[in-house]
């Protein structure tokens, strides 16, 4: 199948992305709608006092960093109407990720006509997310073909905390039994020694790591299947607002969980 689908895609695809599983989409977003998210995250977002939904599932206020009004819980779909205080957020997320630029750069990797949101991520300050595969939380059928981005509404420095990904390319699987393992029990359970053996394999070929000092308005792609974590920051914590959401064309068609 994923022969098949990759023929059919061929000419449709961004060689690069194609062959790396990344692409650093540069100038791709409206600068001035990314701003606007900025200011209104500082201006609204960090004094506002009562729950908000988080990347956890749960409804939570602000976990500040102690000493500090660094948020450390981000927030998830923020660009859905959840919270009448939270509306001047919600328009300007939803300007950016439903933004023609946007639609425009990704029909340039994938050739898809339409484009599904699953989900929106708001980062506060720095992350120290471990390597792992976003094809765990939400893909395609067959895995591998949907993108997540990652936006910075500041300019980055090399301090900051920035997202690091290894080339893979695009549609890679490596199954369960490739790492050694059985499979058995619920995706909850297998995540976490599926990355670890994962971790291990990727570790012992010593890999490239890329990254790129994105500034506001760029935006870094890569696929549900292309390994990526957070680099260090320099200091930490620190602010690195950012946003993170995953999306998948309609060609093919979104599926369930991994497996
Ligand atoms: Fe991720």
């Amino acid at each position: 199948m994923n022969a098949l689908l990759g023929h059919v895609l061929k000419d449709r695809t961004d060689r690069q992305y194609q062959d790396f599983g990344y692409k650093v989409l540069r100038g791709a977003l409206p600068r001035d709608k990314v701003d606007a998210i900025a200011r209104i995250v500082r201006d609204v977002v960090v004094p506002h006092q009562g729950p908000l939904l988080r990347n956890t599932g749960e409804i939570a206020p602000h976990d500040f960093f102690d000493g500090t009004t660094l948020i450390r819980n981000p927030l998830a779909n923020a660009h859905l109407p959840l919270s009448p205080a939270m509306e001047p957020l919600e328009s300007a997320l939803t300007a950016v990720v439903t933004s023609p630029q946007l639609a425009e750069a990704l029909r340039k990797l994938d050739g898809a006509d339409h484009y599904n949101i699953h989900q929106t991520l708001l980062f506060f300050a720095a992350q120290t997310t471990e390597l792992h595969l976003d094809s765990w939380g939400l893909d395609t059928a067959p895995h591998g073909f949907a993108h997540t981005l990652w936006i910075p509404l500041q300019d980055m420095t090399p301090d900051l905390g920035l997202p690091g990904v290894i080339p893979w390319p695009r549609g890679k699987v490596v199954t369960e039994a490739e790492l050694g393992l059985s499979g058995s029990g619920s995706d909850a359970e297998g995540y976490e020694p599926y990355h670890r053996a994962l971790s291990a394999k990727l570790l012992a070929e010593s890999p490239d790591v890329r990254t790129a000092l994105v500034r506001r308005g760029d935006a870094i792609v890569r696929t549900s299947l292309t390994p990526h974590f957070t680099l260090p920051a320099r200091a930490y914590p620190c602010e690195n607002i950012s946003h993170d959401f995953g999306i998948a064309g309609d060609l093919p068609a979104p599926a369930g969980p991994y497996r």
